[in-house]
């Protein structure tokens, strides 16, 4: 059989890493596949820059055309990054009949259901495991190893950088700003890292994982999203003493035929899973009603991690070429959109407030959450940190988000309440 030969757009962190690991496993990736697999053009957008693997200058182009429109290409590998472009410049590869790997999961959460189709369209494969939880193999676990099953719940550490920025805040007490500027020397922050923070980059991810579990086609605006900017050192504190860790979770669940998609800071119990996962590493737990529970973890980014599932899905790419069934990646949706309301979504909450320190300011409060049927499963009152002001402390049991909504509502028109200070979910303890 031809070598196949691919166009690598981009050569940054992951670029490099690809051209490696082809390079440094070449004979194991051939006797894989069956044939020999050659990079033949490498799109950059600046050919004078000093590169960190040994490459042919003649491979270096910043004409996209010498790729997507080079009949002697076959494979595109995507790891350049943005969005609208980059959709442009997929679009017309694969109008040319060239099958896409891409670890670019801002393009796939957004245009990610168009591109399958036309892919499927024009006979070719689009491949984006690396882009949730790079080295990872998550995407291919779902659609393979547990196709099978009906998966009813995934919970993740998707976003390295959040997660690292929580460990250190946890458990060396540093503040957020500093360690934000950690992970960004350390090179897994995004270049804009207010779509780590914010949890867009979670979010992203949570609905190309959710896609994949629930057939059902996701969008990233039915994804509830929250940050993790807003959370202090108390919060920490307190979530401790309670024995939570806090962490940056995305969770995605289906009952009924409806989804819910969220992507906030949750509070896990300390033993759990997921809340032992440390720095910047990521995990994926998912439920599946044969399985059980099964539990994913490694390397969410970096050069080599993330290359390494880039050349798996081009090996598999490679292989369908070669058994002549490309362009079967996407599947329809089995389900039709339907979300959960408010009044369907559930989970445990802990809130924090501050009240005036005055007879009758505790009954006022528990008679709003007895009002919408909240119970509690742990209540704190301690002085707060002016006088006659206390803080109260609580851990409802699982109550809907329609009451959470209603509950706080009501509080924020209580005089004795002075101030809502901070509200967060609960999960991990079924
Ligand atoms: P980098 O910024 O390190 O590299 C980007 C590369 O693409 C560079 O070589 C750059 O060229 C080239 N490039 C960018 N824009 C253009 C353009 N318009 N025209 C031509 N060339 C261009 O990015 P990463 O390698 O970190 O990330 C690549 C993709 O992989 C992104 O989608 C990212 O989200 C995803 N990803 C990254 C992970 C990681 O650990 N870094 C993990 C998982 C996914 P030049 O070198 O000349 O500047
Ligand atoms: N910024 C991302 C993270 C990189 O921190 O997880 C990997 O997608």
């Amino acid at each position: 059989m031809k070598k196949i030969q691919v166009g690598l757009c981009g050569l940054g962190t992951v670029g490099t890493g690809v051209v490696k690991v082809l390079e440094d496993h070449q004979e194991q990736i051939k006797h894989k596949v069956g044939c020999e697999i050659e990079i033949s053009k490498i799109l950059v957008s600046n050919l004078e820059k000093t590169r960190d693997v040994v490459i042919k200058q003649d491979w270096l182009t910043i004409d996209p055309a010498d790729l997507v429109d080079n009949p002697e290409i076959d494979v595109i590998i995507e790891v350049m990054g943005g969005i609208e472009d980059t959709n442009q410049l997929l679009e017309r590869a694969i109008r040319n009949k060239k099958h896409i790997v891409t670890a670019n999961k801002d393009l796939m959460a957004v245009h990610g259901q168009k591109l399958l189709r036309l892919a499927k369209e024009n006979k070719c494969d689009i491949l984006y495991d690396a882009s949730v939880a790079g080295g990872i193999p998550i995407l291919r676990s779902l659609s393979d190893g547990l196709a099978s099953d009906h998966i009813q719940k995934i919970m993740g550490i998707v976003n390295g950088t959040t997660n690292y920025i929580m460990t250190k805040m946890t458990d060396e007490g540093l503040p957020f700003d500093e360690v934000l500027e950690e992970a960004q020397a350390l090179g897994f922050a995004e270049a804009d890292p207010t779509s780590d923070v914010d949890g867009l980059d979670a979010a992203r991810k949570m609905t190309l994982l959710a896609n994949i579990a629930f057939r059902m086609e996701l969008n990233l605006e039915d994804v509830h999203m929250v940050g993790i900017r807003g959370i202090t050192q108390e919060d920490i504190n307190f979530a401790e003493s309670l024995d939570y860790t806090i962490k940056l979770i995305g969770i995605a669940s289906m009952q009924d035929g409806k989804a819910e998609v969220t992507v906030e800071p949750t509070l896990l119990p300390k033993d759990h899973p997921l809340a032992l996962v440390k720095n910047e590493y990521n995990a994926v737990y998912v439920y599946g009603e044969a399985v059980g529970e099964t539990m994913f973890y490694g390397p969410g980014a970096g050069s080599l991690p993330t290359a390494t599932a880039v050349v798996s899905d081009l090996m598999e790419v490679v292989k369908n070429i070669r058994l002549g069934i490309s362009g079967n990646t996407y599947i329809d949706p089995q389900f039709d959109h339907h979300l959960k309301s408010d009044s369907e979504k559930f989970s445990r909450q802990f809130i924090r407030l501050e009240v005036e320190d005055q007879a009758g300011a505790f009954q006022e409060i528990t008679n709003v959450f007895s009002d919408e049927k909240v119970s509690f499963a742990k209540i704190l009152q301690l002085p707060g940190d002016r006088e006659k002001i206390a803080e109260i402390v609580m851990v409802t049991h699982k109550i809907s988000r329609e009451q959470l909504l209603k509950s706080l509502a009501n509080l924020k028109g209580l005089d004795v309440v002075k101030r809502l200070i901070s509200h967060y979910r609960v999960d991990g303890e079924e």
